[in-house]
């Protein structure tokens, strides 16, 4: 596979994910907070230690969740994601990257870092998108 090709299939999964994540999360917005489990100790899931990265980046970016990501983000590539709202833009990275592949943020961002160039070996460099 040549490297216009694996661009178009980003692409194309990106745009898939912009309707689905439009769907999904007015449904989930519905929905009330499931209840956690108090238990200290257990370790986190990787949904949860997603949610917490999505709860945070939300709080960065409070009051610009409907502003187009290209604007409230520093190093986004894609120009369907650069247009889609920031708050889409952690969906698409929660519901479709992270829970698609079964990893957390960190199997492809930097934990302090997110807007630093993808360096995880399968991850799709953004310089590709
Ligand atoms: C499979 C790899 C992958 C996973 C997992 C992933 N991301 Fe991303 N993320 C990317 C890519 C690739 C981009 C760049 C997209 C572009 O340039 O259009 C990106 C961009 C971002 C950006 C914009 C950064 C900037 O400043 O430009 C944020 C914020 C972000 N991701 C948050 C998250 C969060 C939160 C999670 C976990 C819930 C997550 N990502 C999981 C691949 C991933």
């Amino acid at each position: 596979m040549d490297g216009d090709r694996i661009r178009w299939a980003l692409a194309a999964s990106a745009i898939v994910l912009l309707g689905w994540t439009q769907v999904t999360g007015r449904a989930q917005s519905q929905q009330a907070q499931p209840a956690t489990t108090p238990m200290a100790t257990k370790e986190p899931s990787t949904q949860e230690i997603n949610d917490a990265f999505v709860q945070r980046t939300s709080r960065q970016i409070a009051g610009h969740e409907q502003e187009p990501a290209g604007q409230v983000f520093k190093n986004i590539q894609l120009e369907v994601l650069k247009k889609a709202p920031a708050a889409r833009l952690l969906l698409i990275m929660n519901l479709g990257y992270s829970r698609a592949l079964g990893v957390n943020c960190k199997y492809c961002h930097e934990e302090d870092n997110f807007s630093k160039e993808i360096s995880a070996p399968n991850a799709p460099p953004a310089r590709w998108l």
